[in-house]
Protein backbone atom coordinates (compact mmCIF):
# COMPACT_ATOMS: atom_id res chain seq x y z
CA UNK A 1 0.00 0.00 0.00
CA UNK A 2 1.45 3.62 -0.79
CA UNK A 3 0.40 6.98 1.00
CA UNK A 4 0.94 10.14 -1.43
CA UNK A 5 0.81 13.71 0.27
CA UNK A 6 1.01 14.97 -2.92
CA UNK A 7 -0.94 15.55 -5.78
CA UNK A 8 1.70 14.41 -8.08
CA UNK A 9 2.44 11.35 -6.11
CA UNK A 10 -1.29 10.47 -6.95
CA UNK A 11 -1.34 11.22 -10.58
CA UNK A 12 1.96 9.29 -10.90
CA UNK A 13 -0.04 5.96 -9.53
CA UNK A 14 -3.27 6.92 -11.86
CA UNK A 15 -1.68 7.68 -15.37
CA UNK A 16 -0.02 3.87 -14.53
CA UNK A 17 -3.01 2.67 -13.96
CA UNK A 18 -5.28 4.04 -16.71
CA UNK A 19 -2.32 3.20 -19.37
CA UNK A 20 -2.55 -0.52 -18.26
CA UNK A 21 -6.54 -0.33 -18.56
CA UNK A 22 -7.29 -1.10 -14.59
CA UNK A 23 -10.59 0.31 -13.45
CA UNK A 24 -10.19 2.14 -10.30
CA UNK A 25 -12.46 2.58 -7.25
CA UNK A 26 -12.20 5.53 -5.09
CA UNK A 27 -13.54 6.02 -1.20
CA UNK A 28 -13.40 9.57 0.26
CA UNK A 29 -13.13 9.96 3.44
CA UNK A 30 -12.23 12.92 6.44
CA UNK A 31 -10.29 9.29 8.55
CA UNK A 32 -11.14 8.22 12.10
CA UNK A 33 -12.18 4.88 10.18
CA UNK A 34 -15.23 2.52 11.08
CA UNK A 35 -16.86 -0.27 9.93
CA UNK A 36 -19.03 1.96 7.93
CA UNK A 37 -16.01 3.25 5.89
CA UNK A 38 -14.69 -0.17 5.45
CA UNK A 39 -17.66 -1.62 4.21
CA UNK A 40 -16.89 1.16 1.42
CA UNK A 41 -13.87 0.09 0.77
CA UNK A 42 -14.91 -3.56 0.49
CA UNK A 43 -17.09 -3.05 -2.16
CA UNK A 44 -14.78 -1.17 -3.93
CA UNK A 45 -12.41 -3.62 -3.79
CA UNK A 46 -14.80 -5.86 -4.94
CA UNK A 47 -16.20 -3.58 -8.10
CA UNK A 48 -12.52 -2.29 -9.17
CA UNK A 49 -9.22 -3.31 -9.74
CA UNK A 50 -7.10 -0.38 -7.82
CA UNK A 51 -8.40 1.60 -4.79
CA UNK A 52 -7.92 4.80 -4.00
CA UNK A 53 -9.37 5.93 -0.07
CA UNK A 54 -8.48 9.50 0.75
CA UNK A 55 -8.11 10.76 4.06
CA UNK A 56 -8.86 14.63 4.65
CA UNK A 57 -10.37 16.70 7.14
CA UNK A 58 -11.56 19.07 4.79
CA UNK A 59 -11.66 22.52 6.38
CA UNK A 60 -14.23 24.30 3.75
CA UNK A 61 -17.08 21.88 4.80
CA UNK A 62 -17.08 23.10 8.77
CA UNK A 63 -19.14 26.04 9.56
CA UNK A 64 -16.79 28.53 11.57
CA UNK A 65 -18.72 27.30 14.96
CA UNK A 66 -17.77 23.69 14.62
CA UNK A 67 -15.86 21.12 15.06
CA UNK A 68 -12.68 21.48 12.48
CA UNK A 69 -10.17 21.56 15.34
CA UNK A 70 -11.57 19.12 17.40
CA UNK A 71 -12.44 16.38 14.81
CA UNK A 72 -10.57 12.87 15.68
CA UNK A 73 -7.38 11.68 13.86
CA UNK A 74 -5.42 9.11 14.14
CA UNK A 75 -3.44 8.39 10.40
CA UNK A 76 -1.20 5.35 12.15
CA UNK A 77 -4.78 3.61 12.85
CA UNK A 78 -6.21 4.32 10.03
CA UNK A 79 -3.32 3.12 7.95
CA UNK A 80 -3.40 0.03 9.39
CA UNK A 81 -7.07 -0.45 8.51
CA UNK A 82 -6.66 -0.22 5.29
CA UNK A 83 -3.93 -2.03 4.42
CA UNK A 84 -5.74 -5.09 5.55
CA UNK A 85 -8.27 -4.46 3.56
CA UNK A 86 -5.97 -4.95 0.43
CA UNK A 87 -6.40 -0.82 -0.31
CA UNK A 88 -3.47 -0.08 -3.47
CA UNK A 89 -2.97 3.98 -2.07
CA UNK A 90 -4.02 6.20 0.52
CA UNK A 91 -4.21 9.87 -0.68
CA UNK A 92 -3.64 12.27 2.81
CA UNK A 93 -3.30 15.63 1.62
CA UNK A 94 -2.56 18.73 3.57
CA UNK A 95 -4.46 21.48 3.78
CA UNK A 96 -2.17 23.25 1.75
CA UNK A 97 -1.88 20.85 -1.18
CA UNK A 98 -5.69 20.99 -1.80
CA UNK A 99 -6.13 24.61 -0.92
CA UNK A 100 -3.25 26.34 -1.64
CA UNK A 101 -2.68 30.06 -0.88
CA UNK A 102 -4.79 32.50 -3.23
CA UNK A 103 -7.55 29.13 -3.75
CA UNK A 104 -10.83 30.96 -5.44
CA UNK A 105 -13.00 28.27 -6.82
CA UNK A 106 -16.38 26.48 -5.09
CA UNK A 107 -18.90 24.38 -6.43
CA UNK A 108 -22.66 24.70 -5.33
CA UNK A 109 -25.62 22.64 -6.35
CA UNK A 110 -28.48 24.93 -5.65
CA UNK A 111 -31.53 24.36 -3.83
CA UNK A 112 -30.47 20.84 -2.37
CA UNK A 113 -27.85 22.19 -0.46
CA UNK A 114 -29.70 24.28 1.15
CA UNK A 115 -32.15 21.75 2.71
CA UNK A 116 -32.52 19.35 5.41
CA UNK A 117 -28.30 19.76 6.83
CA UNK A 118 -27.94 22.48 4.64
CA UNK A 119 -30.49 24.57 6.37
CA UNK A 120 -28.03 24.12 9.80
CA UNK A 121 -25.01 23.93 8.15
CA UNK A 122 -24.45 26.65 5.73
CA UNK A 123 -22.13 26.39 3.27
CA UNK A 124 -21.37 22.59 4.11
CA UNK A 125 -22.32 21.43 0.96
CA UNK A 126 -20.07 23.91 -1.00
CA UNK A 127 -17.00 22.84 0.86
CA UNK A 128 -18.01 18.98 -0.07
CA UNK A 129 -18.85 19.32 -3.32
CA UNK A 130 -15.52 21.36 -3.37
CA UNK A 131 -13.49 18.69 -2.05
CA UNK A 132 -15.42 15.71 -3.92
CA UNK A 133 -14.88 17.54 -7.38
CA UNK A 134 -11.09 17.85 -7.07
CA UNK A 135 -10.49 14.82 -5.47
CA UNK A 136 -12.46 13.22 -8.58
CA UNK A 137 -10.16 15.31 -10.97
CA UNK A 138 -7.24 13.91 -8.97
CA UNK A 139 -7.87 10.52 -8.63
CA UNK A 140 -9.94 9.95 -12.16
CA UNK A 141 -11.90 6.82 -9.99
CA UNK A 142 -14.72 5.26 -12.52
CA UNK A 143 -16.30 4.87 -9.61
CA UNK A 144 -17.15 6.44 -6.36
CA UNK A 145 -18.42 4.94 -3.02
CA UNK A 146 -20.75 6.66 -0.17
CA UNK A 147 -22.45 5.58 2.33
CA UNK A 148 -26.24 6.07 2.51
CA UNK A 149 -25.89 7.58 6.33
CA UNK A 150 -24.74 11.09 4.28
CA UNK A 151 -28.11 10.60 2.41
CA UNK A 152 -28.24 14.14 1.34
CA UNK A 153 -24.78 14.26 0.91
CA UNK A 154 -25.17 11.21 -1.84
CA UNK A 155 -28.12 13.38 -3.77
CA UNK A 156 -26.13 16.53 -4.00
CA UNK A 157 -22.98 14.60 -5.32
CA UNK A 158 -25.16 12.38 -7.52
CA UNK A 159 -26.67 15.69 -8.82
CA UNK A 160 -23.09 17.50 -9.25
CA UNK A 161 -22.03 14.35 -11.32
CA UNK A 162 -24.98 14.97 -13.39
CA UNK A 163 -24.87 18.15 -14.10
CA UNK A 164 -21.07 18.92 -14.89
CA UNK A 165 -20.71 15.84 -16.77
CA UNK A 166 -18.08 13.52 -14.79
CA UNK A 167 -17.05 10.29 -16.27
CA UNK A 168 -17.38 9.00 -12.64
CA UNK A 169 -20.21 6.77 -11.39
CA UNK A 170 -21.32 7.04 -7.89
CA UNK A 171 -21.98 3.79 -5.95
CA UNK A 172 -24.11 4.55 -3.04
CA UNK A 173 -24.19 1.74 -0.33
CA UNK A 174 -26.20 0.40 2.58
CA UNK A 175 -26.14 2.34 6.36
CA UNK A 176 -23.78 0.41 8.93
CA UNK A 177 -24.97 0.77 12.74
CA UNK A 178 -23.82 -0.78 15.89
CA UNK A 179 -25.49 -3.89 17.16
CA UNK A 180 -27.78 -1.89 19.40
CA UNK A 181 -29.12 0.30 16.25
CA UNK A 182 -27.09 3.70 16.38
CA UNK A 183 -25.55 4.63 12.97
CA UNK A 184 -21.69 4.26 13.03
CA UNK A 185 -20.24 7.53 12.93
CA UNK A 186 -16.47 8.89 13.61
CA UNK A 187 -17.95 11.48 15.61
CA UNK A 188 -19.62 9.08 17.98
CA UNK A 189 -16.19 9.57 19.82
CA UNK A 190 -17.55 12.53 21.55
CA UNK A 191 -20.50 10.62 23.32
CA UNK A 192 -19.53 9.92 26.85
CA UNK A 193 -21.39 6.45 27.94
CA UNK A 194 -24.99 8.47 28.82
CA UNK A 195 -25.38 10.24 25.95
CA UNK A 196 -24.71 7.16 24.23
CA UNK A 197 -27.29 5.33 25.25
CA UNK A 198 -29.54 9.01 24.72
CA UNK A 199 -28.13 8.42 20.97
CA UNK A 200 -30.29 5.65 20.26
CA UNK A 201 -33.60 7.59 19.88
CA UNK A 202 -32.53 8.79 16.29
CA UNK A 203 -32.35 5.06 15.14
CA UNK A 204 -35.61 4.07 17.85
CA UNK A 205 -37.46 7.18 16.01
CA UNK A 206 -36.58 5.50 12.56
CA UNK A 207 -38.24 2.31 13.71
CA UNK A 208 -41.08 3.94 14.77
CA UNK A 209 -41.80 5.16 11.60
CA UNK A 210 -40.93 1.99 10.27
CA UNK A 211 -43.61 0.46 12.33
CA UNK A 212 -46.42 3.24 11.56
CA UNK A 213 -45.44 3.03 7.61
CA UNK A 214 -45.82 -0.99 7.81
CA UNK A 215 -49.01 -0.52 9.51
CA UNK A 216 -50.40 1.89 6.52
CA UNK A 217 -49.72 5.23 7.91
CA UNK A 218 -48.55 7.65 4.88
CA UNK A 219 -49.47 10.90 6.19
CA UNK A 220 -46.16 12.37 6.38
CA UNK A 221 -47.12 14.61 9.52
CA UNK A 222 -48.79 11.78 11.51
CA UNK A 223 -45.31 10.57 11.15
CA UNK A 224 -43.27 13.23 11.88
CA UNK A 225 -45.15 14.23 14.72
CA UNK A 226 -44.63 10.48 16.49
CA UNK A 227 -41.28 10.81 16.03
CA UNK A 228 -40.64 14.50 17.95
CA UNK A 229 -42.79 12.99 20.73
CA UNK A 230 -40.22 9.80 21.07
CA UNK A 231 -37.31 11.89 20.99
CA UNK A 232 -38.76 14.98 22.97
CA UNK A 233 -38.86 12.07 25.85
CA UNK A 234 -35.71 11.60 25.88
CA UNK A 235 -33.76 14.62 27.96
CA UNK A 236 -30.59 15.09 26.19
CA UNK A 237 -31.52 15.15 22.82
CA UNK A 238 -32.68 18.50 21.48
CA UNK A 239 -34.06 18.08 17.47
CA UNK A 240 -32.79 19.75 14.66
CA UNK A 241 -34.61 18.61 11.96
CA UNK A 242 -36.71 15.62 11.42
CA UNK A 243 -37.89 15.47 7.59
CA UNK A 244 -39.75 13.74 5.02
CA UNK A 245 -38.41 14.31 1.47
CA UNK A 246 -38.78 13.29 -2.02
CA UNK A 247 -35.32 11.13 -2.20
CA UNK A 248 -34.31 13.14 -5.19
CA UNK A 249 -35.69 16.67 -4.75
CA UNK A 250 -35.61 16.27 -0.64
CA UNK A 251 -38.64 18.18 -1.23
CA UNK A 252 -41.12 18.09 1.90
CA UNK A 253 -43.74 15.53 1.02
CA UNK A 254 -47.21 15.13 2.27
CA UNK A 255 -47.65 11.46 1.93
CA UNK A 256 -44.94 8.62 2.41
CA UNK A 257 -44.33 7.55 -1.34
CA UNK A 258 -41.78 5.23 -3.65
CA UNK A 259 -38.50 7.15 -3.31
CA UNK A 260 -38.68 8.90 0.23
CA UNK A 261 -36.46 9.78 2.56
CA UNK A 262 -37.13 10.16 6.71
CA UNK A 263 -33.84 11.97 7.80
CA UNK A 264 -32.73 13.37 10.95
CA UNK A 265 -30.64 15.33 12.75
CA UNK A 266 -30.05 15.94 16.93
CA UNK A 267 -28.03 17.03 19.09
CA UNK A 268 -27.27 14.67 21.96
CA UNK A 269 -25.56 17.09 24.51
CA UNK A 270 -23.15 19.15 22.31
CA UNK A 271 -22.62 16.22 19.40
CA UNK A 272 -25.08 16.42 16.35
CA UNK A 273 -26.04 13.50 14.88
CA UNK A 274 -27.54 12.47 12.04
CA UNK A 275 -30.09 9.45 10.97
CA UNK A 276 -32.15 8.23 8.06
CA UNK A 277 -34.25 5.55 6.17
CA UNK A 278 -35.06 5.21 3.23
CA UNK A 279 -38.12 4.13 0.80
CA UNK A 280 -36.83 2.07 -2.37
CA UNK A 281 -38.48 0.27 -4.98
CA UNK A 282 -41.31 -0.26 -1.67
CA UNK A 283 -38.67 -1.59 0.29
CA UNK A 284 -37.29 0.16 3.67
CA UNK A 285 -34.20 0.69 3.92
CA UNK A 286 -32.67 1.82 7.11
P1 LIG B 1 -16.78 10.81 6.34
O1 LIG B 1 -17.78 11.30 7.33
O2 LIG B 1 -15.45 10.35 6.81
O3 LIG B 1 -17.46 9.64 5.53
C1 LIG B 1 -16.80 9.04 4.44
C2 LIG B 1 -17.78 8.10 3.76
O4 LIG B 1 -18.17 7.07 4.66
C3 LIG B 1 -19.08 8.82 3.32
O5 LIG B 1 -19.48 8.34 2.06
C4 LIG B 1 -20.04 8.40 4.42
O6 LIG B 1 -21.40 8.41 4.00
C5 LIG B 1 -19.56 6.99 4.70
N1 LIG B 1 -20.04 6.55 6.02
C6 LIG B 1 -19.87 7.17 7.20
N2 LIG B 1 -20.52 6.48 8.18
C7 LIG B 1 -21.11 5.44 7.58
C8 LIG B 1 -21.94 4.37 8.03
N3 LIG B 1 -22.28 4.25 9.30
N4 LIG B 1 -22.39 3.48 7.13
C9 LIG B 1 -22.06 3.60 5.81
N5 LIG B 1 -21.27 4.58 5.33
C10 LIG B 1 -20.81 5.48 6.18
O7 LIG B 1 -18.56 12.08 4.30
C11 LIG B 1 -17.44 12.55 4.45
O8 LIG B 1 -16.49 11.96 5.23
C12 LIG B 1 -16.98 13.82 3.75
O9 LIG B 1 -18.07 14.69 3.58
C13 LIG B 1 -16.29 13.57 2.39
C14 LIG B 1 -17.25 12.91 1.38
C15 LIG B 1 -15.05 12.70 2.58
C16 LIG B 1 -15.85 14.92 1.80
O10 LIG B 1 -14.99 15.58 2.64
Amino acid sequence: MEIAKTIEEVKHHVLLWKKNGLKIGFVPTMGYLHEGHLSLVREARKRTDRVVVSIFVNPTQFGPNEDYQVYPRDFERDQSLLSKEGVDLIFYPSVEVMYPEGYKTYVEVKDLQDRLCGRSRPGHFRGVCTVVLKLFNIVQPEEAFFGWKDAQQVIILQKMVEDLNLPVKIVPLPLIRDNDGLALSSRNSYLNPEERKAALVLSRSLDLAAELIKSGEKRAEVIKNRMLELIQQEPWARVDYVEIVDLKTLEPLEQVQDNTLIALAVYIGRTRLIDNLRIISGGLEK
